[in-house]
């Protein structure tokens, strides 16, 4: 019997292609495991009216630990259309299975390491003074709270008198609004509560202490946003004082933070930060090391253990269609890589750091996007390597 159980989510489009490939990188290290199938994406919506079904959830409860490639989502009105028949008109309304899950499963921490890979021709460069460039070495951890705050869905537009009334109590809301009528106002809550503030900045603390990582920046806007964070910043100091003394702790304002990352990315270490401003930060930090083809993340609550990883990008259809894929595996690869370590694989992970690291910096094999060419089935003859010829090449290196 396999040593571990992963349940195999492929989704949509190139999430079904990039998903076969990191298993076979899987395989190829050595990894024990079973890969359990799970049905999730737009399949699943259009024949049943769901796309995270219920023995996909009873799946990922059992083995706790799973593989997503990428999902289709299409607008309501679009979603609604695509339906079969017999499920037309009955009232069925389309929501992302990806929010499913991080709702389901109360997948508070998000992890999205960013770590360049020397000779990969998409990484950041930045001008020297006598006109020539350098390349920073890029090495990051983005720690984002993945359930509350912005993103946590309590709003209104024209919001509900006891609301309306509650917000009166407040004296800037008297001073700034008090005088516009309710029905032009619109409300969006940010909510953040002391245990998973707690929670996200000890998985941060924890990552640094584990990887060693000499600073954790709280990445927030304490002196302006001061209840929410102001108390990650305060809790990150405290936590900081008593369990973690040997790791800085720095303030970093968001809007900075975005200009720091550009001018001087090597500086910054472990990065902690709310639902959005973690979406924002992560995102900008993949762009300095790659992007789309090279971004992975994890998402997982730390009480339950139930993790999911997977790249970054979406389901991109329309190169879901191509006779040899050209879409670059090594986010999903990345994914697989970062599963690996979660579950203490330290060994096998490195390995394939190691292999990916080797075949970017050879620069034989490059997918089309490492070229900077425009995606489309010429790229292959324009010197691009097919999905499959990056994998083997990283296979190879093993
Ligand atoms: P996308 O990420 O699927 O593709 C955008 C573009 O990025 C592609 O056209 C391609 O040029 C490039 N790209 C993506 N993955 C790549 C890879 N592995 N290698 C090289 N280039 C790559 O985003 P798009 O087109 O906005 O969305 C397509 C579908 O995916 C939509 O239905 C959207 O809702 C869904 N989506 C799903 C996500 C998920 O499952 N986590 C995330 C983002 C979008
Ligand atoms: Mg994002």
């Amino acid at each position: 019997m396999a040593k571990y159980k992963i349940v195999a989510l492929p989704g949509d489009g190139i999430g079904q292609i990039v998903l076969e490939e990191a298993i076979r990188v899987l395989d190829a290290v050595g990894f024990d495991a079973e890969y359990i199938h799970g049905d999730i994406g737009w399949e699943f919506w259009k024949k049943e009216g769901n796309p995270l079904p219920e023995r996909t959830i009873k799946l990922i409860e059992e083995h706790k630990i799973a593989l997503f490639g990428a999902i289709t989502s299409k607008p309501k009105d679009e979603a609604a259309k695509e339906l079969a028949p017999e499920l037309q008109g009955k009232g069925l309304t389309y929501s992302s299975p990806i929010v499913g899950l991080r709702q389901h499963f109360k997948l508070e921490i998000s992890l999205r390491p960013c770590r360049t890979y020397e000779g990969n021709p998409l990484n950041f460069i930045r001008r020297t003074p006598d006109g020539g460039f350098e390349e920073p070495f890029v090495n990051v951890a983005i720690f984002r709270q993945n359930t509350e705050g912005l993103y946590g869905g309590v709003e209104w537009s024209n919001p509900p008198e006891e609301v309306y009334k509650a917000f009166l109590t407040h004296p800037k809301f008297v001073k700034n609004f008090g005088n516009i009528p309710k029905e032009e106002i619109a409300i969006s809550t940010r909510i953040f509560t002391r245990g998973a503030v707690e929670r996200i900045l000890r998985a941060a603390f924890e990552y640094a202490r584990k990887y060693g990582f000499k600073s954790v920046t709280v990445a927030e806007k304490p002196n302006v946003i001061r209840e929410t964070s102001g108390m990650m910043y305060q809790m990150a100091k405290e936590l900081q004082k008593n369990d973690y003394p040997e790791i800085e702790v720095w303030n970093v304002n968001i809007d900075a933070m975005m200009m720091w990352l550009t001018k001087n990315p090597e500086d910054f270490g472990v990065i902690v930060a709310s639902n959005m401003f973690g979406d924002i930060v992560s995102d900008a930090f993949a762009g300095l090391v790659g992007g789309l083809g090279f971004a992975a993340s994890a998402q997982y609550n730390p009480q339950s253990g139930v993790a999911v990883f997977e790249p970054t990008h979406g389901s991109a259809p329309k190169y879901a269609e191509y006779e040899t894929p050209i879409v670059n595996p090594i986010a999903m690869i990345e994914a697989a890589r970062m599963m690996l370590e979660y579950i203490g694989e330290q060994d096998k992970a490195d390995r394939i750091r190691q292999a990916i690291a080797k075949v970017i910096k050879e620069g034989k094999v490059r997918t089309y996007d490492m070229l900077k060419l425009k995606g489309s089935p010429e790229v292959l003859q324009q010197g691009a390597a097919s999905t499959r010829q990056m994998t083997d090449a990283i296979i190879a290196n093993l």
